[in-house]
């Protein structure tokens, strides 16, 4: 037979995972916007990759990989953008969250994604170039989508700093 201490211990737990069921929506929402930075800080270590591979002159092998990472980077976001994660647009605030994604995204979410499919296929062709001056024509299209995409799409907060 189970002792009381146990017994209690064991109706905390069930309690415990029910209040963790209840709240599981808004976790998963702010999880995802975890995961859509995340691959976007990914963006910006292989770019500094890059610059370095490009910036000492020769071809090197690795630049495949990491065109092909840039891609695969980019359209993972493209399944990262559920309503629920348009907080700047409306969607209820999720305690310890934060998001710049703009709510202009989900205006056309199909377009928004049709701008990280292109951007994909340019870090793509990027990687399969035969050579560097190849490889250098089609990266600097990726580099110019990311700051264009981030001018219309990303609300910086220039006063965060002061906060
Ligand atoms: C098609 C649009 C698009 C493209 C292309 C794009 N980004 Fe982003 N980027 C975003 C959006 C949207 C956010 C905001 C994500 C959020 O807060 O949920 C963002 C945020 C970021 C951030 C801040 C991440 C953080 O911690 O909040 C960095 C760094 C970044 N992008 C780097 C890059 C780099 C480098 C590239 C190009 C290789 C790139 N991005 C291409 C849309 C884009």
């Amino acid at each position: 037979m189970l002792r009381p201490p146990l017994l209690s211990a064991l109706v905390v737990i069930c309690l415990g995972t029910g209040l963790v069921l209840a709240e599981a929506p808004n976790n998963a929402v702010g999880d995802t916007i975890a995961a859509r930075r995340g691959l976007m800080n990914q963006l910006a270590t292989l770019q500094t990759l890059v610059d370095a591979r490009v910036s000492s002159g020769g071809y090197s092998p690795e630049l495949y990989d990491l065109g092909q990472a840039a891609a695969a980077s980019l359209d993972a976001f493209a399944v990262l953008l559920p309503p629920q994660s348009n907080l700047l647009g409306g969607a209820p605030a999720i305690e310890g969250v934060d998001t710049t994604a703009a709510a202009a995204i989900w205006d056309d979410l199909p377009a928004f994604r049709q701008l990280l499919r292109d951007t994909a296929a340019h870090a793509r062709a990027a990687s399969e170039a035969a050579d560097l001056a190849g490889f250098q024509a089609e990266w600097d299209k990726v580099a110019q989508s990311c700051s264009s995409c981030h001018e219309s799409y990303v609300v910086f907060d220039p006063f965060a700093a002061f906060n």
